[in-house]
């Protein structure tokens, strides 16, 4: 078991497997960064496998794989094969964009994956393309009908934003309802790489719109989830991510692994330690494991009250495209 300095169990681990992506969403990569990690400083399949294992050995029991967006780093179904060959009961999961999903999806399934979340944080060609600066919302379409259609548990995430999306919340739920899916209202976190004009629509502002028109109840929270989940008067669950709300931190159970093999015990914070070049040693992997889980923080730093921090700092320097999310 892996217990952190607050008692919190971590049995959760995010894998990035390349910052790379081929969206532009404002939220996280407006501009193609200056530069990209070139392929050589990337952890190879093989060494983040080798990591895994140990993280596994010593109690992790669920892994994302994330990006930038994984589904342009090659092979990825072989390397979700490795994993689920080591473990086959171990909780697998993908964030995908959806753009490649529909051509890759059977493949994934067969080497192992059963949960994928996609984002869609609009409805609307010209939205779509103003929030992500690609013209392809009907492949994404495709990725999620294709998702469902090969049986995957599928669940939707919308970044709903102020004046840009905000008068769609109703059609995505509507949309995701109608398919049968669970759809996760996320609150934009502010960061350093997004586009700097963009404000968050606060979950209570989400729920306003959704009451308007449902009746709805909130559920008690599944112990470790990022979402609070509430339900309608139908039977349709669907979630709100607040990382800017204390229990989003108190229930946290996740460390992340970047595509270049730094574990970062917070989304929020610069600290990591690397295992680049440390693959080999089983016995490094595992105190760095533990070093890092020793040292994650109790909080994040987000806030709504952005006039009443210091030094904006509210204001993430992290990339999501670097942390996966
Ligand atoms: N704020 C909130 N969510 C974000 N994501 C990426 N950047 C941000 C951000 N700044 C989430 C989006 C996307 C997933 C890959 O990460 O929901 O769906
Ligand atoms: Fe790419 Fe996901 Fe970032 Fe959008 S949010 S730019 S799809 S990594």
């Amino acid at each position: 078991m892996l217990i952190d300095s607050f008692d919190r169990e971590v049995e959760y681990l995010r894998v990035s497997v390349t910052q790379r992506c081929n969206f532009r969403c404002q939220y996280c990569m407006p501009e193609k960064p200056f530069e990209w990690t070139p392929k050589e400083n990337l952890l190879s399949y093989e060494e983040m496998f080798s990591f895994i294992k140990i993280a596994i050995d010593n109690g992790i029991k669920k892994i994302r794989i994330t990006g930038g967006e994984p589904l342009v780093r090659e092979n990825l179904d072989q390397f979700i094969k490795m994993i689920n060959t080591y473990k086959s009961d171990i909780d697998l999961a993908l964030t995908t964009n959806g753009y490649l999903l529909k051509s890759q999806v059977e493949k994934l399934k067969k080497a192992g994956l059963n949960r994928i979340n996609i984002s869609i944080d609009s409805l609307e060609k010209e939205t779509f393309w103003y929030l992500t600066k690609k013209n392809v919302l009907q492949n994404v379409l495709d990725g999620i009908d294709a998702a469902v259609d090969a049986g995957m548990i599928v669940k939707l995430n919308s970044v709903i934003l102020k004046d840009i999306n905000e008068n769609e919340v109703m059609s995505l739920y509507e949309f995701a309802k109608n398919r049968g899916i669970q759809i996760r209202f996320i609150e934009y976190m502010e960061n350093e790489s997004a586009y700097s004009n963009l404000k968050t629509m606060q979950s209570k502002e989400i729920l306003e719109i959704i009451s308007g028109q449902q009746l709805i109840q909130e559920l008690v929270a599944k112990e470790n989830s990022a979402a609070k989940l509430y339900v309608d008067n139908s039977g349709y669950t669907f979630g709100i991510i607040e990382p800017y709300d204390d229990s989003f931190c108190k229930t946290c159970n996740r460390i992340r692994l970047s595509a270049e093999g730094d574990l970062i015990p917070c989304l929020y914070y610069e600290d990591s330690q690397s295992i680049k070049g440390k693959t080999s040693s089983k016995d490094d992997m595992e105190h760095i494991l533990k070093e890092v889980i020793k040292n994650k923080p109790e909080k994040n730093r987000w806030s709504h009250n952005s006039t009443e921090t210091v030094n904006n700092e509210n204001i993430s320097s992290r990339a999501f495209y670097f942390t996966g999310g």
